[in-house]
């Protein structure tokens, strides 16, 4: 096991470039399995290992690929698989998005159920209400979800929860949909931007969509769909993880390929701050004066601002003047990471879903242990802006959403690198 190294108290300078968003790719990845043609998905970061997992699962599937860094080649052409087994899912929640491709293309499916998550609760009520309403027939037993249907059929079926609406049962529901007969209408369908990239991909593969983008999505279904070639939207989680190190270090520095289109919500709440945000030709541009606001910010369902960036937003606030307060809608538990920044010196009580931050002049570097994928990198944060030597354990976390950060944090100027852990 690695673990990453860094000296903090350097401003970061220059320019980085972030790559295809992970959470647009996996779906994209089970949707390519709807059709028996091959499809082509470009600019994506083939390294990642939610990447590398969903594309084993393809492979025991039947299905061929060929993948180089940052192109995937997928040939399903006669794959017979219609399971998801429990050794991919445990180590990756996403692979449940395979339930409604497969029920659609194999008429049966069986996914192992994916458990608990350091996240919080991560039911998966509104998947299964979504594909029972088209018709899929589903039992669960022995930790699997078996699911079957001779035909899927179009109807209304409202798809938000207690905590709004859900991206990949949207995603789920959406792909089943395509191959329906007649016309599924999704009420209170996610709008992320990683909803509406699969929802172009299925179009390219000719699938009948109305609606992309907006709370409710029009499927009318089809009898096939063929292959299609698709570049992956960049990754905003990635971009928005960027700005924040520019802030956090009170630097200057361009985040290429990031789309101010994507991040409203992280932008207006950086302005807020005090930090300068200009959009440039291909990327945003973050300067950050010595001092900064506090701010307070409220997670939300896309176009709200994204809980993927709550815990970067928490290592900001946690070394800005003043009282800040973040407030998680989504995950109301996702706050693993602030017991580990408190070892670091920031000050911050948790009150139910709320974290209340008391900004302090400076953290202090200390070994600190990453529990999911965006604490790690709020964790990184917060030691590029600590006094002296923080070491960020277990990063395999880390690698399963940010390709290479510690090469391009360094590229940069930030004094980081990488150790195996003893
Ligand atoms: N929810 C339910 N029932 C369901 C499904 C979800 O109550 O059947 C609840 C969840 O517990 C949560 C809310 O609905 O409170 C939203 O969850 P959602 O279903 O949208 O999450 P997801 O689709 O499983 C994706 C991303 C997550 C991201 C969330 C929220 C992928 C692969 N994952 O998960 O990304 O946090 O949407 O935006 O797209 C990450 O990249 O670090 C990550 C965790």
């Amino acid at each position: 096991m690695d673990k990453l190294i860094i000296v903090g108290e350097k401003k970061l300078k220059g320019t980085v470039s972030v790559k295809g968003a992970k959470n647009s790719v996996l779906p994209i990845l089970a949707a390519t399995l709807l059709s028996e043609e091959p499809s082509t998905l470009k600019n994506v970061p083939c390294s990642l290992r939610d990447i590398q997992t969903m594309m084993r699962i393809l492979k025991s599937l039947g299905v061929s690929i060929e993948a180089d860094s940052d192109t995937i080649r997928v040939t399903p052409k006669g794959y017979e698989g219609w399971e998801a087994p429990y050794k991919f899912v445990s180590t990756m929640r996403a692979s449940v998005c395979l339930l409604g491709p497969l029920l659609a293309k194999q008429k049966r499916a069986r996914v192992s159920l994916p458990g608990g998550c350091v996240i919080g609760p991560r039911p998966i009520d509104l998947h299964l209400k979504g594909i029972r309403a088209i018709g899929g027939e589903i039992t669960l037993a022995h930790g699997y979800i078996h699911a079957k249907a001779k035909v899927l059929h179009g109807t209304h079926v409202y798809l938000g929860g207690s905590f709004g609406s859900s991206v990949l049962a949207t995603a789920n529901v959406l792909m089943a949909a395509t191959l329906a007969k007649g016309t599924t209408i999704i009420e209170d369908a996610s709008c992320e931007p990683e909803v509406v990239d699969l929802a172009q991909f299925l179009t390219k593969m000719g699938a009948k969509i109305q609606g992309i983008g907006s709370k409710v999505l029009e499927v009318e279904g089809v009898r096939s769909l063929h292959g299609a070639e698709h570049a992956i939207i960049s990754d905003r989680i990635e971009a928005g993880t960027y700005l924040f190190a520019g802030a956090i270090t009170r630097g200057d520095i361009t985040v290429r390929h990031a789309r101010t289109d994507h991040l409203g919500a992280v932008i207006d709440k950086l302005r807020e701050a005090g930090v300068q945000i200009t959009e440039e030709k291909g990327g945003i541009r973050v300067q950050t004066p010595k001092s900064l606001r506090p701010i307070d910010v409220t997670t939300l369902p896309y176009p709200g601002f994204p809980t993927d960036l709550q815990a970067q937003a928490t290592a900001l606030m946690s070394v800005t003047d003043g009282i800040s307060i973040i407030t998680e809608k989504i995950y109301p538990d996702r706050f693993m990471h602030v017991s580990e920044m408190a070892r670091m010196g920031a000050q911050i009580v948790l009150e139910g879903p709320s974290a209340i931050v008391k900004g302090v002049r400076r953290l202090s570097g200390a070994p600190v242990m990453a529990s999911d994928l965006r604490a790690s990198a709020a964790l990184i944060l917060a030691g590029l802006v600590a006094k002296g030597k923080t070491e960020v354990a277990r990063i395999y976390h880390l690698e399963r959403g940010y390709e290479k950060m510690e090469a391009r944090l360094a590229s940069l100027g930030a004094e980081i690198w990488r150790e195996k852990e003893k």
